[in-house]
């Protein structure tokens, strides 16, 4: 395809972080989501594609807008699928914390992983380590393993790990290792895309995080070459069978990157709407505001940065003009 749609997808995925950001620490996650999602949907339906949802807001049922399997753009244009979140990391714009980010992925037909919303045990790395990570393999080797190849000593390693119980014990065993430890609130996508941003200070991302999340992290890694890999974990039988209902011949297997996101063109918009590992959030200024904006795609290795300045007076014709 000669189209970039990274660099088309960039006006949506700043839309919806405005859209969201003015909801800051309102303490209404469902608000800030639908604001990003309404922005979303809008800015999609002017874009020349034929696209469908495969890593969405939820199922047909659960979500009215960007449920898994609605079509969005124009119809015309090349069928494409997406993995999108509107609003990654809903609580962090809810309660005014870091790392939300609003994103967009996009290959052709087929060759993203239809992910349940579950949860899934990663491992991201950037491109040094592209090769040598295996979640077969302890934290402490695949941890090695990466020092290794980056020439620091372990103690110089930088791992993020959500901050949730379950990881008490992956935590202890990292503390024990004497490596840094960059605790999240929230946003194991920022994180897991900041391992392969050499001005960003995490060197891998271990634990787990949402299946969809795995996805766009899988997306973004693939287009600046660094590597994950990602296995299902389920909370009950229910969660497995509607894995193997969506097609997974073996749930309980290891994902390379190839499996979450293995097609030769993908590209990847975000922009950030709180301060992250990634991006700056929006900041508002009088009659506008500034957002910043990451953009790659894996044909061409581009990753680009940009600052946007918006004027309120005319965002609609910015963002929406035909
Ligand atoms: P949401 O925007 O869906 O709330 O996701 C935020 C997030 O922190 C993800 O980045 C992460 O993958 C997931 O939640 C972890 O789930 P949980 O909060 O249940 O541990």
């Amino acid at each position: 395809m000669d189209r970039n749609l990274a660099l088309e997808f960039v006006r949506v995925t700043e839309a919806a972080a405005i859209a969201s950001s003015r909801l800051l620490g309102r303490g209404d996650p469902n608000a800030a989501d639908q604001a990003a999602t309404t922005a979303m949907r809008n800015g999609f339906n002017r874009i020349s594609m034929n696209a469908t949802v495969v890593i969405g807001e939820g199922e047909r049922d659960e979500a009215p807008m960007l449920f898994i399997g609605e079509q969005v753009g124009t119809g015309e244009g090349p069928e494409v699928d997406l993995a999108l979140d509107p609003l990654e990391c809903t609580n962090s714009v809810a309660y005014g914390r870091p790392n939300a980010i609003s994103v967009v992925a996009m290959t052709r037909r087929g060759h993203f992983l239809h992910a349940p919303d579950t949860y899934m045990e990663k491992v991201a790395v950037g491109p040094e380590a592209a090769g040598l990570i295996d979640l077969n393999k302890t934290p402490e080797e695949n941890i090695r393993a990466l020092a290794e190849a980056k020439g620091v000593d372990v103690d110089e390693i930088t791992v993020a790990i959500l901050d949730r119980e379950r990881h008490e014990p992956l935590i202890a065993q990292v503390r024990k290792l004497g490596c840094r430890i960059h605790l999240i609130p929230d946003g194991d996508v920022s994180a897991a895309i900041a391992t392969a941003i050499p001005s960003a200070s995490v060197d891998i991302l271990l634990g787990i995080g949402g299946a969809p999340e795995g996805v766009l992290a899988a997306a973004a890694l693939r287009c600046i070459g660094g590597d994950m890999q990602g296995r299902l974990t389920f909370r009950n039988v229910k969660e497995r069978e509607r894995a193997i209902g969506m097609g997974m011949k073996d749930p309980d297997a290891i994902m390379d990157i190839e499996q979450l996101a293995g097609s030769e063109d993908v590209m990847l918009a975000a922009t950030g709407i709180t301060d992250g590992d990634l991006l700056r959030g929006v900041k508002f200024r009088k009659g506008g505001c500034v957002t910043e904006s990451i953009m790659m795609r894996s044909r061409s290795g581009a990753i680009r940065f940009m600052r946007t300045e918006h004027n309120f007076k005319k965002l609609e014709t910015l963002y929406f003009e035909n």
